[in-house]
């Protein structure tokens, strides 16, 4: 795998992401999406709300705003709870962020940290400012929303929100009336959110403005009979319990049959989100066994949670989130009932009472992780080629279809066939550079079928196809150029059964 320096210049030299702003400075954690990265990025999305959402009887999907009103975070708990430590220099004023700061400089695991003990285990390993050496102030808490100011003279201050999951909870009597939806059911949304983070780092993996595909899934209380287990149960993962992590032991591969029958995972619900998020990501073309599934440990959990598990990614930088898992029980919902007065309870025919339905999985994943992982899954480097060949799964890559003219008499047809093609896919039209450099430029976009068209196929009313992964080239009529890409793009048909192998 390439690091993740290699990654910023790759992504930036073909205009997938580059720092938003730069023509001012920019500013740390903000990035903007170029031309390749706005296709991806939204393919991912498009992908995630096709499988979590269209494909699901039981979850419904909503699109909240982003500035949100005070007492969501109030009631949330986000304006008092959400925070993290920092630690800032006496003599240099260099603020760093204290539980990254103590797992760079003692190797440890310091993720969730409280301030005090942060404190402690400076005093006691006489850490300084990685900057000038000077002494730190005592640690405190700083709190990662963004506030803004509405309208004029209001006083009203709004926030950005810091996770998309409030909204569907605020929202949650209003969704489940107009759907009709019954326990157990899901509300899904997909959108920015936003965090003050004290140091963003590893690129697209900690951001201040950054996008989540969130599910709340909601069930009866004690409910933790999955209706869908069966779909998961052979699916297999490493598995890192919190108890394996205490006892110093490795992850192990196993199935959620034998996860859940020795008690490792105890909740079905579990077991079916984290198995089902990483057959989603499989099914989008990253590698399995670059993943596994980690149990929180105590001391990590957020404010909100009793028990959570993340799908994580081994990044250059270590294994790392991509995806919690969290149950958050009905403490959302009763902060909301309490802080609101509003009765956001629902009426339960079977036991003929008033229940707070619990959020028993909150599959929260972040985009532009997810598309940074996609990205280093899909790089290749091939020798024999000298070039970079991006293997995206077809559904995700940018361009689907590059038309290239083999010389450029040919430009006036070969148009004409990517003015047809372009109603169906999204195509790249290139006449510039031999067709070996059209072929690698290409590759490094990850368009998976370039179709080159050359004087025969004016003759023959034919053209040629070359696939992305093998190179190989077929020769397939115009008269089905469209289907036959289409087949090929959804996985209907392989490549060498499309047409005469050349
Ligand atoms: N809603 C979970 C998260 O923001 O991480």
């Amino acid at each position: 795998m390439i690091s993740i320096d290699e990654m910023v210049a790759f992504c930036r030299r073909k205009g997938f992401v580059f720092p938003s702003s730069e023509l001012y400075g920019g500013i740390a954690g903000i990035y903007d999406y170029g031309p390749l990265g706005v296709e991806l990025k939204n393919n991912i999305k498009k992908e995630w709300w096709k499988n979590h959402v269209q494909e699901r009887d039981e979850i419904t999907g909503i699109d909240g705003a982003i500035i949100s009103h005070q007492k969501i975070w109030e009631a949330s708990g986000h304006l008092s709870g959400f925070s993290d430590v920092i630690l800032e220099c006496k003599k240099c004023k260099n603020r760093v962020r204290g539980d990254h700061f103590i797992e760079d400089k003692l190797k440890i695991s310091a993720d969730g940290m409280k301030s005090n003990e942060i404190n402690n285990l400076v005093k006691e390993k006489k850490l300084k400012c990685p900057n000038c050496s000077g002494e730190f102030n005592e640690a405190s808490n700083f709190n990662l929303m963004f506030p803004v100011n509405v309208g004029v003279g209001t006083g009203l201050t709004a926030y950005l929100r810091g996770e998309t999951a409030q909204l569907i909870f605020a929202d949650f009597k209003e969704v489940m009336n107009s759907a009709r939806l019954k326990l157990p059911f899901g509300i899904a949304q997909v959108g920015k959110a936003f965090r003050n983070e004290i140091a963003p780092r590893n690129f697209l993996f900690r951001l201040r403005e950054f996008e989540q595909m969130e599910i709340e899934y909601f069930v009866k209380p004690g409910d933790n009979k999955c209706p869908f287990i069966d779909e998961v149960l052979n699916h297999k993962i490493n598995i890192y319990s919190s108890e394996m992590q205490s006892k110093n032991q490795k992850a192990e591969k196993m199935s959620m049959k034998e996860a859940l029958s020795k008690k490792i995972i105890k909740n079905e619900w579990h077991a079916f989100w984290l198995a089902h998020e990483h057959m989603f990501l499989i099914s989008i073309g990253a590698n399995p066994d670059n993943f596994r599934i980690r149990q929180h440990k105590k001391e990590e959990l957020a404010h909100y949670s009793s028990d959570c598990w993340d799908l994580e990614y081994n990044f250059p930088f270590g294994f790392k989130e991509i995806q919690g898992i969290a149950d958050r029980q009905a403490y959302d919902l009763t902060q909301h009932i309490n802080h609101s007065k509003q009765d956001l309870s629902i009426f339960d025919e079977e036991s003929k009472t008033k229940l707070v339905p619990h959020v028993v999985a909150e599959p929260s994943m972040g985009v532009d992780r997810a598309f940074l992982l996609i990205m280093f899954d899909a790089y290749t480097y091939d020798k024999e080629r000298e070039n970079v060949v991006l293997k995206l799964h077809p559904k995700l890559a940018p361009i689907k279809v590059a038309v290239l003219p083999l010389v450029n008499k040919l430009n006036e047809d070969a148009k004409k066939i990517h003015d047809e093609l372009k109603k169906e896919f999204n195509c790249y039209f290139d006449t510039s550079g031999s067709i070996g450099r059209r072929y690698a430029r290409q590759d490094e976009m990850g368009t998976p079928i370039c179709v080159t068209v050359d004087f025969d196929s004016l003759k023959d009313k034919d053209c040629t196809l070359r696939d992305r992964d093998s190179t190989k080239q077929i020769r397939v009529p115009l008269k089905d150029l469209n289907m036959t890409i289409w087949k090929l793009l959804s996985g209907k048909i392989n490549f060498l059964d499309a047409g005469k192998l050349l």
